[in-house]
């Protein structure tokens, strides 16, 4: 009894120093982020591959809510990831405007969700892991593997959900934008990942839908 009293508040300890259930990891199409009213601009390292990127690695609760920001103490230094900066240009690229070289998005993402998983990496960790996920899942391979093409065609919501689920072995969340003409495209893609960052697993809460039945993937 008292083993388990004891087991009992260390878990509860552990589950409140590391402050969340599961990680969102987030991937986004160039093309639907370009394709609406807010356009885009290409980051200084070039146009990006015509590959999903990676939106951020998040920290989420499974009652949907999730930390922000929680070490103003731990600003973001490039000098600590300057190894992983050629495959954060190719796999983690700023498409907002003005051009940028990509480091104003990775400290937005570094200091809203990667300071609410400093139990479990430091920063060189956080980039690495995003970047070891995105190497794991190829989305657009996935995509592909069904007949879906980023090439403005539509596809059913359904489908592309199939596909992916049946690359990965879970459920996607889908968030899809408005291209300019109001049509629903697809936009980002949300994967679940273990609290250590490293395996896919079932989500335990999924992002609400915004997508409509159809669905264009527009080139890029
Ligand atoms: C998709 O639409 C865009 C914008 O209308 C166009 O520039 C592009 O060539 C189209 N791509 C394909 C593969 O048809």
């Amino acid at each position: 009894m008292k083993t388990t009293a004891f087991l009992f508040v260390f878990l509860l300890g552990l589950s409140f120093a590391q402050g969340f259930d599961f990680f969102y990891f987030v991937l986004q199409w160039p093309g639907s982020y370009c394709d609406s009213q807010h356009s885009c601009c290409y980051p200084l390292s070039g146009k990006p591959a015509s590959d999903f990127g990676i939106h951020g690695l998040w920290p989420n609760n499974n009652d949907g809510s999730f930390p922000s920001n929680c070490d103003p103490n731990s600003p973001f230094d490039s000098s600590q990831i300057s190894d992983l900066t050629n495959s954060l240009n190719a796999n983690w690229p700023s498409l907002s405007c003005p051009s940028s070289n990509s480091e104003s998005f990775w400290t937005h993402e570094w200091q809203k969700h990667g300071t609410c998983a400093e139990s479990v990496f430091d920063e060189h960790g956080y980039f690495s892991a995003a970047l070891d996920l995105k190497a794991k899942a190829d989305v657009l391979q996935m995509l592909s593997s069904s007949g879906i093409e980023p090439n403005n065609n539509s596809y059913d919501l359904r489908s592309i959900k199939g596909a992916i689920q049946a690359g990965i072995g879970h459920e996607p969340g889908i968030e899809c934008n408005k291209d300019r003409s109001g049509n629903s495209q697809l936009y980002q893609v949300y994967l679940c990942v273990d609290s250590s960052g490293s395996s896919f697993v079932s989500c335990p809460v999924l992002p609400s839908v915004s997508c409509s039945s159809q669905v264009v993937l527009p080139s890029f």
